[in-house]
């Protein structure tokens, strides 16, 4: 404690002779720190990736599904599925520029995840222990989101057994927004338990609370690297509440009014340039937020 406060003071006094004010400041709010322009851009990809898991299989199969397919042209698709009402969309493929398996699944608009994750009656319930092998029994996640993942769970990682072993990679990242960031975090551990000797990582957009304290836990040790990116005042982030027993796991990235993003160290970050410190309530969200823009990028196909 004493430390740090002698290394504000020291950052306090040796940023003051080299610069204006406002630039010590944010010397001394370094936790919270702002991502560069080509962070940014580094995200782009996958937040078409995200984008492109509302288009239907018979189109993300061959690749011919408009803007979002053309926008990363390279893809190789290995696998789709889903009908878009019972099962989300998903689809499974390679992408050579970032030499990583993509999986991604499709969301629901505002209307549709805000009673998902608003309903008092929410259950929190154990994973199934088939394809969650090992995980405590006290790992907890919203029994809707556990049952959804189950859903293509197997189907999913046959596909992208096979993407990794036609294309020579270990690296999967798995990508959504809403209730398709929601699947593709339970599809990361998932994938990181099955197979143990893949690199997994997860990029999810307007990601709703998903899991207990325990689950955030133990995604926070098995993806240490993830990024969930919130826009500005989203409510679905906050959703559903912390009283309910929901935390976030570490790895959230905020979009400011600014159009600033910024790393928000910890679990749940309360301060109000990260999602739990900005929008208190649900109240004060902007439902319009969910969609984005990301970096440009509206949601959707
Ligand atoms: C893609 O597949 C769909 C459904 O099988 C088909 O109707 C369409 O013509 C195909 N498009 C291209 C560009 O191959
Ligand atoms: C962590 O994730 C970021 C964003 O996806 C990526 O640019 C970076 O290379 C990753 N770092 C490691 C060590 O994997
Ligand atoms: C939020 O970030 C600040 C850095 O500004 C850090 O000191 C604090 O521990 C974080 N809070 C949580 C709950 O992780």
């Amino acid at each position: 404690m004493l430390a740090q406060t002698l290394l504000s003071l020291l950052v306090l006094a040796s940023s003051s002779f080299a610069f204006p004010s406002a630039r010590v400041e944010i010397q001394i709010r370094q936790a919270i720190s702002a991502l560069s322009t080509a962070q940014i851009a580094a995200y782009r990809p996958y937040t078409l990736y995200a984008s492109t898991g509302y288009c239907s299989p018979s189109t993300t199969i061959n690749w011919s599904c408009g803007a979002n397919c053309e926008a990363n042209p390279s893809f190789v698709p290995v696998a789709s599925g889903g009908d878009g009402d019972s099962v989300q969309f998903w689809f499974v493929g390679f992408d050579p520029t970032l030499n990583s398996v993509i999986v991604s699944h499709q969301g629901t608009d505002t209307s549709e995840i805000l009673p998902i994750i608003t309903d008092v009656e929410i259950e929190l319930e154990t994973l199934n222990a088939a394809l969650f092998p090992g995980v405590s029994s006290s790992v907890e996640v919203h029994d809707g989101f556990g049952k959804a993942q189950a859903d293509t769970a197997t189907a999913v990682l046959a596909a992208v057994q096979q993407a990794m072993s036609a294309h020579s990679t270990t690296a999967v990242t798995t990508v959504g927004h809403s209730l398709g960031a929601a699947i593709s975090l339970l599809d990361a551990l998932y994938l990181s338990i099955q197979m143990p000797s893949a690199s997994v990582n997860f990029i999810g957009y307007g990601l709703p609370r998903v899991g207990n304290q325990a689950f955030a836990n133990l995604i926070d040790s098995k993806l240490p690297n993830l990024s969930h990116i919130n826009n500005k005042e989203d409510p679905v982030p906050i959703l559903p509440g912390e009283f309910l027993g929901f935390v976030h796991p570490s790895g959230e990235k905020h979009i400011m009014d600014s159009n600033a993003w910024v790393a928000c160290p910890g679990q749940d970050n309360d301060s109000n340039e990260c999602s739990t410190g900005d929008v208190p309530t649900i109240f004060s969200g902007v439902a319009g937020d969910h969609d984005g823009p990301y970096d440009g990028v509206e949601m959707g196909c």
